[in-house]
C-alpha cells in the first residue's frame, strides 16, 4: 500500500472515497460537518435515518453522493463524544480498512487524524493509521499454489492538519509497519523453509540494504571455540546446523554503549527427548519469532537512521530427539563456566539464550533485552495479552511498560525474587534447567538471570502474544512495536 500525507482542506478534494468519523447520537466529527454542508445535508438525513448509530466500530458506505467530486463515503463510529482512548481509535481503524479493503477502488482518504484521541499526538495518531492497515492487509501466500485476491485498493492518503507532525508519523509507521511484516513472514514461514541457515542468511541479507549495519555468523565451530557448551547440547538432536546470528546497527556515536536485544531463534521445537505432545505442535515452528522480531526491530532502526548503537543476536536451532540428541540428566558446561543439569530436554530456550546471554557482554551493553517464547506458563499466567515482563533493573522495566503501552503493544511485569531461585537447585550441577510447574514463567527468568548478573537486563516472554491460534493462526509481530517505541523514546529522552 502506498500512503500520502495531505494537509489540502476539505473543499477542494476530489476522492474515490473519504472516510470520516462520527459519534453517537448523530454528532458530526469537523470533517463530517463540512461534508455534510457540501453535500446539502446528506450526512445528518442518513443519521436522522438511524442506518448508523455511530457506536464505535459501525461502517457505512454512501456510495452515490450527488453533485460532488467526492465518489463515496464511509462513514466509521466513533462512540460517545469524548477523547478516545489508543485501543479504541485502533478498533475504528480495523472497522474502516476492514470495510473497504475489498473494494474495486483504487484510493481512500482517511480523516481520523483529527479525532481526540488521549495521549496521542498527530504523529502517533498518523503512525497509528499506518500500522494498523498494513497490520490488517497483511497475507501469507508465499506457500499458496493461488494466492488469494488482489487488492484493488492502492493508495491511502492520510489528511493531516501538519504536515511536518504527518510525515514524522508516516516514516514511523512505515518503518515500523515494515518491521513487523519481517517479523511475521519470517515466523509464518514453514520450519522446513526457515531454518537457522535460513534465518542468518536473512539477516545478511538485511544488514546488507543498510550502511551501518553488519552481521557476523558464528557456526558450530565458532561456538565450540567460544566454550557454548550449553546451546550446543541442544542442536545436537537436529541435523541442521545451529547459528548464532548477530548483527549490529551503528547509528550512535562510536563511544556510545549499545542495546543488545537476544532473540530466541528456534526454529522447531519439538521438545527433543522430552517430546511434546502431537496436538498443535505445528505451532512450535512459531519458537523463532523472538529472533524474527529482532530483525523486523533493526531494519526499522536503521530505516529510521537512529541515533543509536544496536546489536541483535539470535541463537538459532532446532530442538529435535535424536540418537545424538541431549537427554535429560545431561549436565552441561555453559560459556560462563556454571553447569546446568538438564532435567528436561523441553525447557531448550534458556539453554541458548544463557550463552547468548554470556556472548553479550562483550559488546559492553547499555542494557540487554532478551525476547523470547520461552513458557506456555507465560499463556497461563497472563493469556494472550500482555507479554510478560521481568528483568533485574526497575527502571528499565519500567521504560518497557510505558513504551508498551504508547506502541498499544503491552507487558506486564512479573516478580524475580531470589525465593524462587530455591526452585533451580540441582543435585549435580550448579543449576537445574526447570524450577518445577509452580510459577515457571518466573523461574526460567530466574535461570536467565544466573547469566546477566553483570549487566541491566530485562526479558520478554512472548509465548502468548507473538503469534495467534485457531482460525486466525498467523504471526503478529510483537514485540517490534514496544521495542521500537523504547528505542524511539531513548532517541527523545
Ligand atoms: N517454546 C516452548 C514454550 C511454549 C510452549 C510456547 C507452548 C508457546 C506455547 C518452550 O521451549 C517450552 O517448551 N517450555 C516448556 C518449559 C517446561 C518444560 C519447564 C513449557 O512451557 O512447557
Ligand atoms: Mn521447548
Ligand atoms: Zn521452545
Amino acid at each position: 500500500m502506498n500512503y500520502l500525507i495531505e494537509t489540502n482542506s476539505i473543499e477542494n478534494f476530489k476522492s474515490d472515497l473519504i472516510i470520516v468519523g462520527i459519534y453517537s447520537n448523530q454528532v458530526l466529527s469537523s470533517t463530517a460537518n463540512i461534508l455534510d454542508n457540501i453535500t446539502n445535508g446528506l450526512i445528518s438525513s442518513v443519521l436522522k435515518r438511524g442506518d448508523i448509530l455511530g457506536e464505535l466500530n459501525d461502517t457505512l458506505l454512501l456510495n452515490v453522493i450527488p453533485n460532488s467530486d467526492i465518489e463515496r463515503i464511509l462513514l466509521v463510529g466513533l462512540g460517545e463524544q469524548k477523547p478516545l482512548t489508543v485501543k479504541n481509535y485502533r478498533k475504528v481503524l480495523t472497522a474502516s480498512i476492514s470495510a473497504i479493503k475489498k473494494s474495486r477502488f483504487d484510493s481512500a482518504t482517511i480523516f481520523l487524524t483529527e479525532i481526540d484521541v488521549a495521549k496521542a499526538d498527530l504523529s502517533l495518531k498518523t503512525r497509528q493509521i499506518v500500522e494498523v492497515f498494513e497490520d490488517d492487509i497483511y497475507q501469507f501466500n508465499e506457500c499458496k499454489s493461488k494466492p488469494a485476491d488482489e487488492m484493488t485498493l492502492k493508495n491511502i492518503v492520510i489528511h493531516s492538519t501538519d504536515s511536518v507532525f504527518g510525515e514524522i508519523g508516516l516514516a514511523q509507521g512505515l518503518a515500523i509497519s515494515g518491521g513487523v511484516r519481517i517479523a511475521k513472514h519470517l515466523a509464518d514461514l514453514p520450519p522446513n523453509i526457515c531454518t537457522p541457515t535460513f534465518l542468518a542468511q536473512q539477516a545478511v541479507a538485511l544488514a546488507n540494504k543498510f550502511q551501518h549495519c553488519e552481521t557476523t555468523i558464528l557456526d558450530v565451530a565458532d561456538m565450540e571455540k567460544l566454550g557454548m557448551g550449553s546451546l550446543l547440547a541442544v542442536t545436537r538432536g537436529s541435523r541442521e546446523p545451529a547459528k548464532l546470528i548477530s548483527i549490529e546497527y551503528r547509528g550512535g556515536a562510536a563511544n556510545a554503549k549499545p542495546i543488545v536485544f537476544i532473540g530466541k531463534g528456534l526454529t522447531f521445537d519439538a521438545g527433543g527427548i522430552s517430546l511434546k505432545p502431537g496436538s498443535g505442535m505445528d505451532e512450535m515452528k512459531y519458537d523463532m519469532c523472538g529472533g524474527s522480531a529482532v530483525l523486523g526491530t533493526l531494519q526499522a532502526a536503521a530505516e529510521l537512521n537512529l541515533p543509536l548503537n544496536i546489536v541483535g543476536l539470535i541463537p538459532s536451532t532446532e530442538n529435535l530427539p535424536d540418537g545424538q540428541a541431549c537427554k535429560p540428566g545431561d549436565v552441561l558446561i555453559s560459556m560462563s563456566g556454571k553447569t546446568i543439569e538438564v532435567l528436561n530436554t523441553d525447557a531448550e530456550g534458556r539453554l541458548i539464550l544463557c550463552d547468548t546471554l554470556t556472548y553479550a557482554k562483550r559488546f559492553n551493553p547499555e542494557v540487554v533485552i532478551d525476547l523470547a517464547t520461552l513458557t506456555g506458563a507465560v499463556l497461563v499466567a497472563l493469556g494472550r495479552v500482555p507479554s510478560g515482563l521481568l528483568g533485574n533493573d526497575d527502571a528499565l522495566c519500567n521504560d518497557l511498560i510505558s513504551a508498551g503501552e504508547t506502541a498499544s503493544d503491552s507487558v506486564w511485569r512479573l516478580p524475580l525474587w531470589e525465593e524462587y531461585q530455591d526452585q533451580l537447585k540441582s543435585n549435580f550441577a550448579d543449576l537445574a534447567n526447570i524450577g518445577g510447574k509452580d510459577a515457571g514463567t518466573i523461574t526460567a527468568a530466574c535461570f536467565l538471570a544466573n547469566f546477566a548478573e553483570e549487566f541491566r537486563w530485562a526479558h520478554l516472554d512472548i509465548a502468548g502474544t507473538a503469534w495467534r491460534t485457531g482460525s486466525a493462526k498467523g504471526a503478529t509481530g510483537r514485540p517490534v512495536p514496544l521495542l521500537m517505541q523504547y528505542l524511539l523514546n531513548r532517541v527523545h529522552a
